[in-house]
């Protein structure tokens, strides 16, 4: 069994990032910079961003996140997103999900400049990435096609088994499957018997956040492993949604929970935050 190291990865990501920062700021004059909307005191969504802020100081962005208050209204994020849009030093916005239960998140997400989507969240992003054209992809798939590019995994003619249909990770994870021409298997809530999917998977995408929901008994000998689950045990530990353990013993290579897709996906949106400014440079010109 092999570790697929997302931790060392993303190291030198980000290395290749700051070295175009500088690329960028010889040639603009400017940095790369990437507003941040967090809304409310989740726990989660506190430590994701302050990892994502320190990441962008590492790299040389510029980076600045809006607080806002659990009871916000839907008008007071529009405005800052209306703004953030025309303000010529962001290049990506970024807006931690979820948001509180009174906020239409799809109007927010539709109102981010496309150009500006470092997420991937828009509908002209999301359906730029179903016809398989370029845009932005969501930083935690694209990791998880970057870490097995790295490891020599080529998903084509393989059937890949993705549990999890969320619009963050599940959806577009299997239209980068789909895209790179891999069989792919969505499986859900709803789906009967995931056992008799996720036997057949030579790789399997776990990321539906539940402790251990993926056994030995679930995965066929040597398939390989990607646990984008991130969940807390009661005693404060960091695991994923794959019972590690036993797993490891059965699978060819698996991602650790921490040090597997969480960081790649840090790195992703460093890469896609410079991939904008690019893009915003160029738009500048014109
Ligand atoms: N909430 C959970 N994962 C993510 C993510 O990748 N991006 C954003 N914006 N919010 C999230």
């Amino acid at each position: 069994m092999q570790i697929l190291d997302g931790k060392a990865l993303s190291q030198k990501i980000e290395e290749e990032v700051k070295k175009g920062v500088k690329e960028f700021k010889i040639s603009t004059g400017s940095v790369p910079g990437l507003a941040v909307v967090l809304v409310g005191h989740d726990a989660a969504s506190q430590a994701y961003v302050s990892m994502k802020k320190k990441a962008c100081d590492r790299v040389g962005f510029y980076s600045v996140t809006h607080e806002m208050p659990e009871d916000i209204s839907q008008e007071a994020i529009e405005n800052t997103i209306t703004m953030m849009n025309k303000n010529p030093n962001i290049d990506g916005i970024l807006i931690q999900l979820p948001l509180p239960a009174q906020i239409d998140t799809t109007k927010i997400l539709e109102l981010v400049d496309p150009s500006k989507d470092v997420d991937g969240f828009h509908p002209y992003n999301v359906g730029r990435l179903t016809t398989g054209l370029d845009g932005f992809v969501p930083c935690t798939p694209l990791g998880v096609m970057e870490l097995l590019k790295e490891y020599n995994i080529d998903v084509k003619g393989k059937n890949c088994v993705v549990v999890g249909a969320s619009n963050i990770v599940g959806k577009p994870m299997a239209s980068l499957l789909l895209n790179a021409n891999a069989t792919v298997e969505i499986c859900h809530i709803f789906t009967d018997d995931l056992t008799k999917h996720t036997l057949g998977a030579d790789i399997l995408f776990v990321g539906v956040g539940v402790i251990n929901l993926i056994k030995e008994n679930m995965v066929k000998q040597d398939a390989i492993i990607i646990d984008i689950g991130i969940n807390r045990t009661e005693s404060g530990k960091l695991v994923g949604d794959v019972d590690y353990e036993n797993v490891s013993q059965k699978c060819s290579y698996i991602t650790p929970v921490p040090g597997g897709v969480g960081p790649m996906t840090i790195a992703m949106l460093l890469s896609n935050s410079l991939k904008a400014a690019k893009i915003n440079a160029k738009e500048k010109i014109k």
